[in-house]
């Protein structure tokens, strides 16, 4: 069964928000780099790596279900931030969005009875569960530190070693 239009523009749309989601991890990373958080940097150049790979999971699936995928304009993230805790808390918001974003488009699904639809996103569900934990830990971890340097470069030395 060929998605319906209304669908297939949702997942279209998100494919751009993690594509967006990567630009804006991406950016991070131009920022810590030029803080001389070589580990923060580290850790949001896989994060923008994983995000690509979430696009490219909307790109197959629209043309495994007959649609098509139309590429849109990315936006420009924003280049700095107040400082790591800052830059953290701004990618915990966005996680959420996303995770807002995708429970949208599930419950579009549901109400047009998609099953395969309903099924896809699943993962995505369970994914986003794990990225917003996996923020929301480092923040928590970032605020402990808040104010003791030594203890921030340690974590950017941890989150350097991120495979
Ligand atoms: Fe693809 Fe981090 O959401």
């Amino acid at each position: 069964m060929v998605i319906s239009e209304r669908i297939r523009k949702a997942l279209n749309n998100q494919l751009n928000k993690e594509i967006y989601s990567s630009y804006l991890y991406l950016s991070m990373a131009t920022y810590f780099d030029a803080e001389g958080f070589k580990g923060f940097a580290h850790w949001m150049k896989k994060q923008a790596q994983e995000e690509l790979n979430h696009a490219m999971k909307f790109y197959s699936y629209i043309y495994d279900r007959g649609g098509r995928v139309e590429l849109e304009t990315i936006e420009k993230p924003p280049s700095k931030w107040e400082g790591v805790e800052e830059a953290f808390k701004a990618a915990l918001e966005h996680e959420e969005f996303v995770t807002r974003s995708i429970y949208d488009i599930l419950e579009l699904a549901m109400e047009e009875k998609d099953h395969a639809t309903v099924s896809f996103l699943k993962w995505f569900v369970d994914e986003q569960v794990e990225e917003e934990e996996q923020v929301r830990e480092i923040l928590d971890l970032l605020k402990k530190a808040s104010g003791h340097i030594s203890l921030i470069f340690q974590l950017d030395r941890y989150l350097g070693q991120r495979e």
